[in-house]
């Protein structure tokens, strides 16, 4: 294979709606397997590179053990131990890790990193988070909606938190999957209209107050009011996003099978009340457990198409 010229998974937009599709059933399947303690090589002896230039828990561990699971084995790299971190160019990187892996996940800061960094790879490369997107872990919360309640679509998704790179890969899915974003935040952590596209507008609708955002909804959701790298700002959102918390209260007024999301790791009394995010309506556990299946099945279907 020749750079530009490979499949790579950078954004939730890279997929079609027919690659959803079959990857959602292809985790199911690929879930049941694992639960029945199944072996299923179809990745033998390929390797994995895992680059991080930000911590991680769920998405190292689930990176790991998924290749292995498929028959493979995964390399980790940190910023701390690479030349990457000594300023070697991100596109010799991908050159040189790419010649010796087959395939490669990276959680990196500006996405513009993971565009170079593919646009010089010769294997596919996977989008571990960035600033601006979290593909893998929108594409377990929305395997773990349909495994819990059926389809998505036409569906309403409420956002209550910051605009950061959760909330702009579910509005990506939203436009793909066909169903409902709404989104709420203080002001002055607004989404970037910029960044939006008239289609994607579509199925979106702010709503100043988090209330009306969770009023009907099917599906709750948000995330940490600080995200990695934005460290500095840490004060000022404690202050701002202090009444964008999701309470009892909140969840009361989506339907009343609404489930509560939230990628993890979370901070009981923040984003989130210990009632909630421990309660019955909660399905945390399994939406981080479902990053390894839905991920086993990217990395399947990037490297051996389908195989259904
Ligand atoms: N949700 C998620 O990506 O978790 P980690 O930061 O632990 O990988
Ligand atoms: N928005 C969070 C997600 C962590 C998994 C962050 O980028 O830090």
């Amino acid at each position: 294979q020749v750079p530009g010229q490979v499949k790579h998974y950078l954004q939730f937009a890279d997929l079609t709606r027919e690659e959803y599709d079959y990857l959602l059933s292809r985790a199911a399947y690929l879930k049941a397997k694992f639960k029945s303690y199944e072996t299923w090589h179809p990745l033998h002896d390929r390797t994995l590179a895992m680059i991080f230039e930000k911590h991680s828990t769920r998405t190292r561990l689930s990176f790991e053990a998924g290749i292995h699971q498929l028959g493979g084995h995964a390399v980790y790299l940190n910023t701390r131990d690479t030349q990457l971190g000594r300023g070697e160019p991100v596109e010799d990187a991908a050159q040189v890790i790419s010649r010796m892996t087959d395939i490669i996940m990276i959680r990196t800061f500006g996405q513009d990193i993971i565009e170079r960094f593919a646009a010089n790879s010769r294997v596919p490369v996977i989008n571990g988070l960035t600033n601006e997107y979290h593909p893998c872990q929108v594409l377990a919360d929305i395997f773990t909606f349909v495994e819990t309640r059926g389809s998505i679509q036409g569906k309403t998704v409420a956002w209550v938190g910051d605009a950061n790179n959760m909330a702009y890969t579910w509005l990506q899915a939203a436009e793909k999957l066909d169903f409902q974003l709404r989104f709420s935040a203080p002001a002055g952590y607004q989404l970037d209209m910029s960044r939006i596209s008239s289609n994607a507008l579509k199925h979106l609708t702010v709503c100043a107050d988090p209330k009306e955002a969770c009023k009907g909804a099917d599906l709750v959701t948000t995330d940490v009011w600080t995200s990695m790298g934005y460290e500095e700002e840490n004060t000022s959102r404690m202050t701002a996003f202090k009444d964008w918390i999701v309470s009892q209260e909140l969840m009361s007024l989506a339907k009343p099978n609404a489930v509560f999301m939230h990628c993890l790791p979370a901070h009981r009394g923040e984003e989130v009340t210990a009632e909630v995010i421990d309660g019955p309506q909660s399905v945390v556990w399994e939406e981080a457990e479902n990053r390894l299946h839905v991920q086993k099945a990217l990395m399947e279907y990037l490297l051996c198409g389908r195989l259904d």
